[in-house]
């Protein structure tokens, strides 16, 4: 039986995750949220207090990090402690470009990364998993929507705090530029990445194209 790699990329709020997590599911896959290793190291940079790119990178070659599927939600272990609950706060997101643009940074999590996948059957999801990451992916997927609708669908998630749309809209965009301009591992599209754009389409009507795109790859 074919071992199926797929490669999510996109900009924030494109739905990546929840779709990911659905086809892995529908193929019986790992999935991996490649974001959320990102997001753990900027956590810990914060919580040690440390921003100079030297002493980052030389905490995250002497760090003990673990991923595990539990559920439904990935669990990022750092030392032994599960500190998957502090990765989405606002002062993580922030800080996130930032510290993910650093050479060190990436080349450790790009061979975390690669472990995971070279056992098969995995779903990734990121932002240069189709272009760096996993060049050979058997299907590569780039996940957009309009930038709009992609801070609408954060604002729904924060209900309770008293940010306002236009300011995660802003959020958003700085973020993505950042991503997209930065020196190593830019977010882009892969050549042979199909363009999916799902401004106008439900979790479940993406999750459906995807399987339907896997199914002709793996004819
Ligand atoms: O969920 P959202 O799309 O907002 O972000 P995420 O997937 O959790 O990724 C957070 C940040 O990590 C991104 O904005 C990138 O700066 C960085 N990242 C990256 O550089 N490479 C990846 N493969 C995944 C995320
Ligand atoms: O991982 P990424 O940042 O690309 O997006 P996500 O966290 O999976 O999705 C952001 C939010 O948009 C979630 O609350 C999804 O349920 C929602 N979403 C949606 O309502 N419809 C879609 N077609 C895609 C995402």
């Amino acid at each position: 039986m074919r071992k199926k790699i797929i490669a999510l990329d996109g900009p924030a709020g494109a739905g990546k995750s929840s779709v990911s997590k659905m086809v892995a599911k529908r193929l019986n896959c790992t999935y991996l949220d490649t974001g959320a290793m990102y997001r753990a190291i900027t956590y810990e940079a914060l919580k040690r207090n440390i921003s100079e790119e030297k002493e980052i990178v030389q905490m995250v070659e002497n760090l003990n990090m673990d991923i595990c599927a539990k559920e439904d939600t990935m669990h990022v272990f750092i030392e032994g402690e599960d500190i998957t609950q502090y990765l989405r706060t606002s002062e993580v997101s922030s800080n996130v470009s930032r510290i993910s643009a650093f050479q060190g940074v990436r080349n450790a999590m790009v061979k975390l990364q690669r472990k995971v996948a070279e056992k098969g059957n995995a779903v990734l999801d990121g932002r240069d998993i189709g272009t760096v990451v996993l060049p050979d992916a058997d299907l590569k997927i780039f996940l957009t929507a309009s930038v709009h609708t992609r801070a609408l669908r954060r604002y729904k998630e924060l209900k309770d705090t008293d940010t306002t749309l236009e300011r995660i809209e802003e959020e958003i965009k700085r973020r993505d530029n950042l991503d997209m301009t930065r020196k190593i591992s830019p977010l882009r599209k892969a050549d042979d990445a199909i363009l999916l754009d799902n401004s106008d389409l439900t979790l479940e009507e993406t999750a459906d194209k995807i399987i339907s795109y896997w199914k002709k790859v793996s004819e």
